[in-house]
């Protein structure tokens, strides 16, 4: 007889490319560990169209309290500036929250704090980066110097402010260039929504007083690839990933997609593999 178990019940905020793509492995690869309870965007339509793709309308809740209130781990996974908030408000409740948008939350020692204290989890998948499983062992001795060089095609990095105020015009690039090197927190800021692993790395090295950040375009750039390279009292690590685009969101790595969804695996099957 086939055993069964207790499925976690999972909340998505955020119906994009990343929360539509662990919704619809709810379905599939999670089938067995957890159980899609809700779905709410603030897109109301995509929330419905997604909720509607897996037959299933009544998943669409109309706010993210009632989503908050059906689940017991939240999806986070939005575009949302303010996400911190619903973050800090969902750990109150007592719910896990797993955390996609990791730039959001890059300086809030108070959010770990507070999932300790309320005794849920804070999942931070590697997201488009390889390595994490090392790094975050590394940084148990002493690490001496970290670079993250991120290659972007010209396609993920439209529409962004700081390009526009440095006067730099993307239809004119015509070979590899290099756009931003500077701190963890400028890139974040910078790159909200491009750079989210540079905020994991930066989590995953705790205590690193400095790592560098180069993000670099050119026209014959199709994948988004990120070349982590540190040194240490461990040696010296390289790890690089050249990751195709979402097929849902250009500025987005499949393997971000993909790496939230085991993450999700691992909580709920309670096996991790891996540092
Ligand atoms: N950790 C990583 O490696 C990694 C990699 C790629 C993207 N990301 C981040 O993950 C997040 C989601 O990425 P995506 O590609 O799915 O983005 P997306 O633009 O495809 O989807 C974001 C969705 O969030 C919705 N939204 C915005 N504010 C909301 C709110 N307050 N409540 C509910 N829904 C809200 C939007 O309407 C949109 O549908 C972004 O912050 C992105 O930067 C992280």
């Amino acid at each position: 007889m086939k055993q069964t178990y207790r499925k976690i019940h999972i909340g998505i905020l955020g119906c994009g490319a990343i929360g539509s793509g662990i919704a619809r492995s709810t379905q599939k690869e999670l089938k067995d560990y957890c159980r899609l309870v809700g779905l709410f965007d603030t897109d109301i339509e995509k929330a419905q169209g997604l909720a509607k793709s897996l037959r299933h309308p009544q998943l669409c809740k109309k706010s993210y309290a009632d989503l908050v209130n059906c689940c017991e781990l939240l999806v986070e996974a939005t575009t949302d500036k303010n996400i911190k908030i619903c973050i800090e408000k969902t750990l109150i409740r007592k719910r896990s929250v797993l955390v996609m948008s990791v730039g959001k939350i890059l300086h809030s020692p108070g959010l770990f704090n507070l999932a300790r204290e309320r005794q849920c989890s804070l999942l931070i998948p590697s997201g488009a980066i390889a390595g994490i499983d090392a790094i975050k062992a590394a940084s148990l001795k002493k690490i001496s110097q970290v670079t993250l060089t991120t290659r972007k095609p010209l396609s993920g990095l439209i529409n962004i402010p700081y390009l526009k105020n440095k006067g730099v015009d993307l239809s004119q690039i015509t070979k590899e260039t290099v756009i931003f090197e500077g701190s963890v927190a400028s890139a974040v800021r910078n790159f909200p929504q491009n750079i989210n692993v540079a905020a994991t790395l930066a989590l995953a090295c705790r205590n690193v007083p400095k790592i560098t950040i180069r993000i670099i375009t050119s026209p014959e750039f199709r994948m988004n690839s990120h070349e982590i390279e540190l040194s240490g009292d461990c040696g010296h690590i390289i790890c690089r990933t050249d990751n195709v685009v979402s097929p849902d969101n250009p500025k987005t790595s499949y393997l971000a997609v993909l790496s939230g969804i085991q993450s999700l695996k691992d909580f709920c099957s309670g096996i991790r593999i891996g540092t």
